[in-house]
């Protein structure tokens, strides 16, 4: 191959990478610059009908309603088809931790070390969150459990949309459910604002304590932080992360006899 072709395609690969182009989801590469061919009379496609339209897997609140078990949840989820992020991403990241612990905590959404593990929390900002939480004494092998607002990677590590966080609210609302903690942390402000139901920015929401009705009509303690990769970005901001890790630590050792 020539090197100016060669450069050319190298170039053309990176600006790919940088626009979130970063996975292969078809094993044959598609030629984009040939037009498909115009459809016959004949080969007309029938107006989609509702069955068409409704995903094949089932809908995400009647998969998750129909859970009673997490592992049950974590099959529901498997199955529902309904977000092209199950096309992109390698696997579904369900949850680590201890199923029942006292404290969940919810993140955004798996980054690439997750996606190939397939557990939440794994790369260097999980890896700040385990530390943060030693530091208080909570473990995921002994009394944290973790998950996501969305269980699969978007492409290139992008934002969640709001549309998809919408799409997954009701297996996280059976996930919290399920797995019945005394106290929530939301990490970041994609997950303060999904479960939330706010537009109120994480800068502004964290270490305020907020509560979260549970379907089974359970009020949970709800803390809001900032996200671990945000701190690995700003590590001024530990200081704010400090005491939002104290805020939890009180809260749990006061026990449930503190007004939310
Ligand atoms: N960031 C998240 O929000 N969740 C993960 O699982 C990993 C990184």
């Amino acid at each position: 191959m020539e090197d100016a072709t060669r450069q050319a395609l190298l170039a053309a690969l990176s600006w790919q990478a940088a626009m979130g182009a970063d996975e292969a989801i078809l094993a044959e590469p598609q030629r984009r610059d040939v037009p498909p061919p115009e459809p016959t009379q004949t080969q007309a496609s029938p107006r989609p009908t509702l069955a068409v339209l409704r995903p094949p897997g089932g809908m995400a609140v009647e998969l998750a309603a129909g859970a009673t078990s997490l592992e049950e949840l974590r099959e529901a989820m498997a199955r529902f088809e309904g977000s092209p992020l199950r096309e992109t991403a390698s696997q579904l990241v369900f949850a680590d931790g201890v199923p029942g612990a006292p404290v969940m905590v919810i993140g955004e959404a798996p980054g690439a070390d997750e996606d190939r593990i397939g557990r939440p929390f794994v790369g260097v900002s999980g890896r700040l969150m385990d530390r943060m939480m030693a530091t208080i004494g909570l473990s995921r092998q002994t009394n944290l459990y973790i998950t996501n607002i969305l269980p699969y990677r978007p492409p290139g590590n992008r934002t969640p949309s709001d549309a998809e966080v919408a799409l997954f609210m009701p297996f996280l609302h059976r996930h919290i459910a399920l797995a019945r903690p005394r106290l929530l942390v939301l990490a970041g402000g994609v997950s303060a604002k999904g479960l939330l139901q706010t537009r109120e920015g994480i800068t502004r929401l964290r270490g305020k304590w907020q509560k979260f009705t549970s379907s089974q009509g359970e009020v949970i303690p709800v803390l809001p932080t900032l996200h671990p990769a945000y701190l690995l970005r700003n590590p001024l901001a530990k200081r704010d992360a400090w005491r939002d890790l104290l805020a939890l630590q009180r809260r749990l050792n006061d026990g449930d006899n503190v007004a939310i």
